[in-house]
């Protein structure tokens, strides 16, 4: 979380450090600032909040600004201080010569405050950043060398860091590092950005550097250096972007969220395009690095994510089983890493993130390498951290996804699940051709009946409001589609603050139906297959105790009407494919409700849209 951005050239560097932490902003958005170099000093701007607010307060400095060509600027998700202007970066040591921005948290930043504290430094905001500042600024007193003070500095530090910094003695230069954060360097001619991720500076070049954990870069306008923690120099790679500058537009939605609802049946083809040519040939993965021979000396598969990614692997486990017969464990990473996980080389890892970058899956997946397993990363970003990590890499297509809240990416990631599942089952000969067949023959269907949906989103908006005033929500399934429900509960959480809650509809009874009284929603995700009679059972249960029923269903039995106060209706699907029909509706019910509330859909309170702290 947070974004960090830096520019050193000769074009005026205001409006390039703000378009860039424009596009950073889905990292978040509690405030942002910019550093940048006038005639004799470094001035600082802060806003509290959105970067509208900094833009407003940098129009009433427009002159003094105007001729600058150096500088760094911050886009804040808060982690220790309020979001408020002192606490916003950049911040500043006491002489004020030196700025930085930050991304990441200082572990250790009470001792090292305590013993810059004991040495005189006067500490004005409650972040752990500022304690940065303060050290490299002492350090710089005693070195006068910027490039030295940062090295020995970050030998000090624990924690994450990517790290901008500037020096009033040092002018027209930034320093750069990081450990565990990431940090791209856009090379231009005549000129440097520098980033915490490639779209804020795509636009103007796609030559880039990745800087490596504990790498130090000293930036001019003329020049880079890089060195290792060693201090030694080293020639960096540098990449050419397989990216195109892309005008984020809303095409003419109201929000993102809404657009990339909309983008779904075209991801999905694009996704198969390739992969299943038919549904008699066989299934082309040719990313995935899986031989016969690694597959049948698998014992078992974990899948690791967070978030929405999680309950995309808990859709994958169900089907992984189903199709191709291995066991499959899913761990939210954050709590994976902290305990003595079992994983060898007969272990194949799959981390799934839509971000790649997420700390905690990136620390869990790294583990796991470290221990010898087969990594697969399942993302939407190749260029990411995480697909650096992997021995197989399925980049699931789904183009950037704005919204805070996942939609599409979800979509994509249990797509390429299917297909993952599906290809396994092939090598290792685990299903027979007829059920292969018909699998694949429904998923070349999946994008019309998502735009069958789609064109009816009205009714779905009609009952949307419906449920709006409400407190709490409860999702209730059963096998594939429980992690849907999840899905479900977590949109409408995010995007409206309801609480809403998803229960396998089997757990009902054995406590949540205490919750259950005549103002509570109850909706049942109702697909026909297996576990559709138990489902009915258990929403009757529900019934019985005055809550308000809703059933999302692809059953066309009539019967529903006297159970269910109002039912959603969705195209006839296999169960098996199920969870990708019937998270469409899910969807556009959190957006509904939230839009109908007036609350902020693309942007939620207190959520980034990339998690990079642990
Ligand atoms: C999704 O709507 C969320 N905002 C969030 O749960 C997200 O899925 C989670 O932070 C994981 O992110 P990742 O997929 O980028 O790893």
């Amino acid at each position: 979380m947070c974004g960090i951005v830096g520019y050193v050239g000769n074009k005026p560097v205001v409006d390039i450090l703000v378009d860039g932490l424009e596009q950073l902003e889905y990292r978040g958005y509690d405030s942002s600032g910019i550093a940048v170099k006038c005639s004799d000093k470094i001035e600082i701007y802060k806003a509290e909040g959105k970067l509208c607010n900094l833009r407003e307060e940098l129009s009433s400095h427009a002159y003094e600004i105007s001729k600058a060509t150096v500088g760094i600027g911050h886009i804040r998700w808060a982690t220790h201080g309020a979001p408020s202007v002192v606490n916003a970066h950049p911040h500043t040591c006491n002489c004020g010569k030196l700025v930085l921005v930050h991304n990441g948290i200082i572990e250790n930043y009470k001792e090292l405050k305590a013993e810059l504290e004991a040495k005189g430094c006067k500490f004005r905001s409650q972040t752990d950043t500022e304690t940065v500042a303060h050290l490299i600024a002492n350090i710089y007193g005693e070195v006068k060398d910027l490039t030295k003070a940062v090295h020995l500095a970050a030998k000090k530090i624990e924690g994450a860091y990517a790290l901008c910094i500037m020096h009033n003695d040092e002018p027209d230069k930034i320093v750069a590092t990081k450990r565990n954060a990431p940090l791209v360097i856009g090379l231009g001619e005549g000129e440097y950005y520098i980033a915490s991720d490639v779209p804020a500076f795509i636009k103007h070049t796609k030559q880039a550097i990745y800087l490596g954990d504990n790498q130090v870069a000293t930036i001019t306008k003329s020049s880079i250096k890089i060195e290792n923690e060693n201090m030694l120099e080293i020639s960096p790679k540098v990449e050419l972007l397989p990216w195109e500058p892309v005008a984020l537009s809303k095409m003419g939605y109201k929000h993102f969220m809404l657009k990339e609802i909309h983008e779904q049946p075209d991801i999905i083809r694009n996704i198969l395009v390739g992969k299943i040519k038919t549904s008699d040939n066989n299934i082309v993965l040719d990313e995935v690095n899986l031989t016969k021979d690694t597959l049948k000396n698998l014992n078992r598969i974990q899948i690791i994510a967070c978030g929405t990614s999680l309950h995309a692997a808990m859709v994958g486990k169900y089907i992984i089983e189903d199709f191709c017969k291995i066991p499959v464990d899913i761990e939210a990473s954050s709590e994976y890493i902290y305990r003595n996980t079992v994983t060898d080389k007969h272990t194949l890892v799959i981390g799934v993130s839509q971000s790649g970058e997420t700390a905690d899956t990136l620390t869990a997946i790294k583990q796991s390498k470290a221990r010898g397993s087969h990594i697969l990363i399942i993302t939407n970003r190749p260029d990411s951290a995480m697909a650096r990590e992997a021995d197989s890499l399925l980049s699931v297509n789904a183009g950037i996804e704005v919204s805070v809240a996942a939609t599409k990416s979800y979509i994509a990631q249990l797509t390429s699940f299917y297909l993952l599942a599906l290809y396994m089952a092939e090598i290792k000969g685990t299903m027979t051709s007829d059920n292969l067949k018909k699998i694949k023959s429904e998923m070349l269907l999946l994008p019309q009946k998502i735009e069958q949906i789609l064109a009816h989103k009205e009714e779905i908006q009609k009952c949307a409001r419906k449920y709006a005033n409400t407190r709490d929500f409860i999702y209730i399934a059963r096998g594939i589609n429980y992690p849907t429900a999840l899905e479900g509960a977590l949109k409408l959480k995010e995007i409206s603050y309801i609480n809403a809650t998803g229960y396998p509809a089997g757990e009902l009874k054995h406590g949540p139906i205490a919750m259950l009284d005549e103002t509570m929603p109850v909706l049942s995700i109702l697909m026909n297959g297996s576990v559709y009679e138990k489902l009915l059972s258990n929403s009757e249960e529900a019934k019985a105790r005055n809550a308000r029923m809703i059933a999302l269903t692809n059953s066309t039995d009539e019967k529903l009407n006297d159970l269910f106060d109002s039912i959603i209706r969705v195209p006839d699907v296999m169960e098996l494919l199920s969870p990708l029909i019937a998270m469409i509706p899910l969807q556009l019910i959190a957006y509904y409700i939230a839009e109908f509330l007036g609350k902020d859909v693309d942007q939620p309170r207190n959520l980034a849209k990339s998690v990079t702290v642990e």
